[in-house]
């Protein structure tokens, strides 16, 4: 973390304007966003409502970041005096992501708290993930909607649902797999937070070459004990050990 910066707590605390988040989070965003402090960079967080988080993002990122807010509700707007861009729009509408992507180019952090609905999310990721530039993140907050009900959840299809589909197609890059399923192209890596899921996104890593590799140390005579373990259960009994 930037050291002459406060923390993504303080500066919540700070804002001079409402924002609501939840306590859990904050750790978070200064794990994943404090390497992007004081430079360059696009953010851009979906739900403007009172404009508190707008301020709260100006200075975590510091005066070099381009800070976005994209709302449903065009009184968003008024922020736009306090030197933020604002786009009016939905995140469900693939019409306005496609004008949004070409009017302000590619983004480094996009941050989802917006209607918090699976349908919205699944649709944002689906739209978004284009636009992000690699090494950029798209963070997806109030993700514990997939299992309430005043949220459509839970059921077949979710956002968790559909993060956990994502995590199959990137294994499904390795490259003995990569015929028995549709492989993960973008997404780099998706970390699972109490009501936040994080997808790194990086389209050269995701192409590096999956291969065994050695390296050129001597090799010494050891047998590999894998098929020996005298320990090991059947699957049907290792499912009495799970937690839950
Ligand atoms: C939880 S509030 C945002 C809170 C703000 N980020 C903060 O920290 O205080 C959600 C906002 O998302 C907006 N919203 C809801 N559905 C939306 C949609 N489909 N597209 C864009 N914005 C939406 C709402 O108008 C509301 O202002």
């Amino acid at each position: 973390m930037s050291a002459h910066r406060p923390s993504a707590l303080d500066c919540f605390r700070t804002s001079p304007f409402l924002s609501s988040k939840h306590t859990t989070y904050f750790p978070v965003y200064d794990r994943l966003f404090g390497p992007y402090r004081d430079r360059p960079i696009t953010f851009v967080e979906i739900g403007v409502l009172s404009g508190g988080s707008l301020f709260m993002w100006r200075q975590f990122f510091g005066p070099a970041a381009r800070i976005i807010g994209i709302d449903l509700n065009p009184d968003a707007v008024r922020w736009r005096e306090h030197g933020f861009e604002i786009h009016i729009g939905s995140q469900s509408d693939p019409a306005f992501w496609q004008t949004f992507l070409n009017d302000i180019g590619p983004i480094d952090i996009l941050l989802d708290d917006g209607g918090h609905r699976f349908e919205q999310q699944i649709m944002t990721c689906e739209c978004v993930i284009p636009g992000i530039r690699d090494g950029g993140l798209l963070v997806v907050e109030d993700t514990h909607t997939s299992y309430l009900p005043e949220y459509g959840g839970p059921g077949p299809v979710s956002f968790i649902s559909y993060a956990k589909q994502i995590a199959d197609g990137i294994n499904h890059r390795f490259s003995g797999l990569r015929d028995k399923y549709p492989f993960e192209p973008a997404i780099w890596s998706i970390r699972f937070f109490e009501s936040l899921v994080a997808f790194e996104i990086d389209r050269t890593l995701t192409t590096q070459p999956s291969r065994p590799c050695r390296n050129q140390g001597t090799p010494v005579a050891a047998r590999d004990f894998r098929d020996r373990d005298p320990s090991i259960v059947t699957a049907g009994q290792i499912i009495s050990a799970f937690r839950y």
